[in-house]
């Protein structure tokens, strides 16, 4: 695969590769865009990136595996940032089943999904993959009703969906990478961003849900939006509880865009 792809195929976790890659969020960063291939004995994909990148997506999912081997689709949520090659590996990867709850299929119905390649698995249920199971939770922040994190019982990787997102300054390989309070700034404001819902829940039941996942003691958080992140789970569930207090997060309104038209035009 040439160098000049803008996404990087490589392995972020122990049996686990990462197909990774940054969207530009003008005016704030860049956000990583993420899917993930699980070596399980029967392989899992998890979601499966922006239509905009879909051929070199499929080109790294072609290296990294025959599609005729790929067992399962997890779809976090069905998002365009998480459906975006969804057709292209359902038609070469004939033996894979598309997992996720009922309001997915639903959703993905519309986009003509068809209902015999579908296992639908609700939070707190577990599905065998071969050497390990993949078990669906709720996660403590999320931008649509479908949405489940896995938690893969081998490896004790968490793949949170849009949960510990973060905006950030410049693409980074991992988490680890980024200084501590440019990652709490850029996890705040993904946040507010994704779960404008926040303000309104009780903290003491967020705090329960965020236990949830506490409790799985993930070894690597594999989010959809953020680096791959090992050992660290505990500084970003409190990065993720501040948000609670946060002011809500208000986009730029039109004045913004023409303002930055205006200023070209007078170059
Ligand atoms: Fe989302
Ligand atoms: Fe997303």
């Amino acid at each position: 695969m040439e160098e000049s792809s803008p996404i990087a195929l490589r392995r972020v976790a122990p049996d686990t590769e990462g197909l990774l890659a940054f969207a530009p969020v003008p005016g704030f960063g860049v956000l990583a865009v993420n899917a993930y291939l699980i070596r399980a004995a029967q392989p899992v994909l998890v979601d499966t990136g922006l239509i905009a990148l879909r051929e070199p997506f499929m080109e790294r999912l072609r290296e990294a595996i025959p599609l005729s081997d790929l067992a399962w689709l997890y779809l976090t949520h069905v998002d365009p940032d998480h459906i975006g090659s969804i057709a292209q590996v359902l038609a070469e990867a004939p033996n894979a089943r598309v997992i996720t709850t009922y309001v997915g299929m639903a959703k993905m119905n519309l986009h003509g999904l068809p209902i015999d390649r579908v296992y639908l698995l609700n939070p707190g249920q577990r599905i065998d993959v071969g050497d390990r199971q993949l078990l669906a939770v709720r996660p403590p922040t999320f931008d649509a009703p479908e949405t489940t994190a896995a938690y893969d019982t081998k490896t004790g990787n968490l793949f949170s969906a849009d949960c510990y997102g973060a905006l950030l300054g410049e693409p980074a390989p991992a988490a680890e990478d980024v200084p501590a309070e440019a990652l709490r700034e850029g996890l705040r404001t993904w946040t507010t961003v994704d779960a404008p819902w926040l303000p309104m829940v009780d903290g003491v039941k967020f705090a329960a849900s965020l236990d949830t996942f506490r409790r799985l003691e993930p070894k690597v958080v594999l989010s959809a939006h953020l680096p791959p992140a090992t050992g660290m789970m505990d500084a970003l569930s409190e990065y993720l509880t501040a948000t609670l207090s946060a002011p809500a997060f208000v986009g730029p309104d039109q004045a913004a865009p023409e303002r930055a038209m205006a200023a070209g035009g007078q170059q």
